[in-house]
């Protein structure tokens, strides 16, 4: 009989596994298997700290709601989120807009508006933008009829899931491009936010003496047939928090600013935010969103 040590755990528990009928999952469990035996060993993990790393999980599962992902927020913060981001984009087969995070504020369904509409449906006290641009693909054409899903948050920094009714839906919409591949509609410059800190992923970030906060970014889903869904965000140029995003999610790539006076604005006198998507064409591996709307995550594990 084998003598089960601290070395001859990871060869035993390798061995079990080992009738995996599904050949990537067999590869993820064994090397996510090996890598935690390996941290474990390496920190000399104790019981007491493995226990309260065991409450911390459970309490980022308890936390989750149809309006709330803190497991995706954990992802987020520890940087997971965006290295799987970064893995996506390398993938593809033709250049494009590098991808950015879905974050845990993604809601589908969100109201199908027409060019120039406004996605803003509450009062508010911000300044009103036209934010406007073009979706292209690698030939440099314009992408006609592509869906534009736009969400943000808003002038002070909350989204409308974050709101005392959060199935109303504010500051998101879903648009078109025109036969150009040209898109364009009214909305308020959001500002940076810090991400939900009254859960574990909050008491985490704390405790790290981390300051929590994400620059101000709007978030963009496009896609179109024969394409490869881009899954991204805008971040605003002096925003205090542009090079220490919380959650890893600003590339130099996708910052861009609003533009007091910009004479090629399609809604004349708005200030803008302008910004061109390519899209690569479509490969043969599944979609960049590190995430979902919570509803339908919470759905699906109960079914
Ligand atoms: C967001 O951009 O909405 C977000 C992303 C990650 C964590 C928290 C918020
Ligand atoms: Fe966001």
């Amino acid at each position: 009989m084998r003598a089960i040590d601290e070395h001859t755990i990871t060869e035993a528990a390798l061995e079990q596994m080992a009738s995996t009928t599904n050949p990537r999952l067999k590869e993820i469990m064994a090397v996510l298997t090996r890598h935690l035996h390996d941290f474990a060993r390496e920190v000399d993990l104790t019981p007491e700290e493995w226990l309260e790393g065991i409450k911390f999980l459970t309490a980022v599962g308890q936390k989750c709601t149809a309006y709330r992902q803190e497991f995706i927020l954990l992802s987020d913060t520890l940087g997971l989120s965006s290295l799987v981001n970064a893995l996506h984009d390398r993938r593809a087969t033709e250049a494009g807009t590098k991808s950015s995070l879905v974050g845990p504020f993604y809601r589908q369904d969100s109201p199908t508006l027409n060019l120039g509409d406004t996605i803003v449906t509450k009062p508010t006290n911000g300044l009103e933008v036209c934010l406007y641009g073009r979706v292209y693909n690698a030939a440099g054409h314009g992408v006609p009829n592509a869906t534009v899903q736009v969400w943000q948050p808003d002038e002070t920094g909350n989204y409308d899931l974050q709101k005392h009714d959060p199935s109303e839906m504010d500051l998101r919409g879903t648009f078109r491009t025109d036969a150009d591949g040209r898109f364009y509609l009214r909305t308020i410059a959001p500002l940076g936010y810090m991400i939900p800190m009254d859960g574990p992923v909050g008491d985490m970030i704390r405790a790290q003496k981390r300051h929590g906060y994400r620059p101000a970014h709007i978030h963009f889903i496009i896609g179109a047939p024969g394409y490869r869904e881009v899954v991204t965000a805008l971040y605003l140029q002096g925003d205090e928090h542009i090079d220490s995003d919380t959650v890893f999610g600003v590339t130099a790539s996708l910052v861009t600013d609003v533009r007091s006076k910009d004479p090629d604005s399609p809604i004349p006198n708005l200030p803008t935010i302008k910004f061109d998507f390519q899209l690569p064409a479509a490969a043969a591996y599944g979609s960049g969103r590190v995430g979902a709307d919570p509803s339908q995550i919470v759905a699906k594990v109960a079914s």
